[in-house]
């Protein structure tokens, strides 16, 4: 079976956008190929956490990723330190990783930009740990959105190099990878972008949000002043909130408020009210199983586990390899 690998940054709650755009993915290819998903808490490290948030912030993902759907059992759900494995990786690996091309990468030349203060080691060789991540389990594909299509292909490059380094096969070159079919964006309730956690107070329905704060901040969203001839052009914010409905309501109610919207007969407070109703019934029974896991020690345990034995087995197999050809032979 093809191998998917993908990694998930453990940083903050999951919204709405999230769901819609990645985690139906992975739900997906949890079915059809030989899956590992791993939370990536070495990567974060980039931004030195304090034990508690990195800890809590972990938890809390793992906690959504199996409220969502994601099975232990199907797909390896794991969390990136367990496996000493890719550390291990990584360091042969960064013997091979070249300052020039490292300080190419679009996502360091952001850092240095944006973080100044804190430009370390780990930033610049983010590129071979994520290469590390991939290549260890000989992924074919990495479900990756535009924005890391360099490190993909940093990470081609790393693997054919070891391979041409040492006259050997041992990496495959995986390819970026989209569910067949449209992606989908999910738009944001205050701007006029996608939905992000990083968009503003308000922008984002947080699965975390209770019932009362998720349903302001839907009444809160922009509209207009309202359609006055039949059948004009929805504007912006207002398709915003017809494509979150579309995600989340009966077929019946969005023709019901798209004719209503071309007869001009529609009342915004009334949509509003019904999205705020739908996004509330698709949102509650995935924050219950949250909660309930999230401090359910041993669910978390057992899933953490099993993810955890599937990827070291895997990623031991690839090292084994490794170590042999790279000549590191035991004496004993
Ligand atoms: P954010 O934009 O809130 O910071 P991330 O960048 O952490 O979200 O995204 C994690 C995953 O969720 C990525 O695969 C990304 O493509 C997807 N995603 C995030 N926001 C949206 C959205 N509004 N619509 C569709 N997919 C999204
Ligand atoms: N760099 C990815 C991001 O910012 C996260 C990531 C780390 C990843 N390792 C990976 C994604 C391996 C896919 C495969 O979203």
């Amino acid at each position: 079976m093809e191998i998917v690998v993908s990694g998930i940054r453990p940083t903050g709650k999951l919204h709405l956008g999230n769901y819609f755009g990645a985690v139906t993915n992975f739900l997906h290819m949890q079915e059809n190929y030989n899956t590992y998903f791993f939370i990536a808490d070495i990567h974060s490290l980039t931004t030195h956490p304090t034990p508690e948030d990195l800890h809590g912030n972990v938890r809390q993902v793992l906690a959504e990723y199996l409220a969502m759907g994601l099975d232990p059992e199907k797909c390896a759900l794991f969390i990136q330190s367990d496996v000493p494995q890719i550390s291990e990786l990584y360091t042969y690996m960064n013997m091979n990783a070249y300052k020039g091309e490292l300080e190419r990468s679009a996502s360091f030349k952001d850092k240095i930009r944006t973080q100044p203060e804190n430009v370390n080691a780990g930033l610049l060789t983010y590129p071979v740990l994520m290469a590390v991540d991939i290549l260890i389990h000989k992924a074919d594909y990495v479900p990756v959105g535009k924005d890391q299509e360099q490190h993909l292909e940093m990470t081609r490059t790393f693997g054919r190099r070891f391979n041409n380094l040492y006259g050997v096969d041992c990496f495959p070159e995986p390819q970026a990878f989209s569910r067949t079919g449209k992606l989908v964006k999910v738009p944001g309730l205050t701007n006029q972008g996608k939905m992000s956690k990083s968009g503003g107070e308000g922008d984002a329905i947080f699965f975390d949000d209770e019932e009362k704060v998720t349903k302001k901040k839907i009444m809160r969203a922009v509209t207009d002043s309202g359609p006055t001839e039949p059948n004009s052009e929805v504007s912006a914010p207002v398709q915003n909130l017809f494509d979150i409905m579309d995600l989340v309501s009966k077929p019946d109610v969005i023709q019901h408020f798209k004719n209503a919207y071309s007869d001009c007969s529609i009342r915004y407070g009334d949509l509003k009210k019904q999205l705020a109703e739908d996004v509330w019934a698709f949102v509650a029974p995935i924050r219950e199983r949250i909660v309930e896991i999230k401090s359910d020690d041993k669910a978390l345990a057992k899933a953490a586990q099993t993810g955890a034995d599937k990827a070291i087995a895997s990623a031991e197999r690839t090292l084994k390899e490794v170590r042999e050809i790279i000549g590191f032979r035991r004496f004993y």
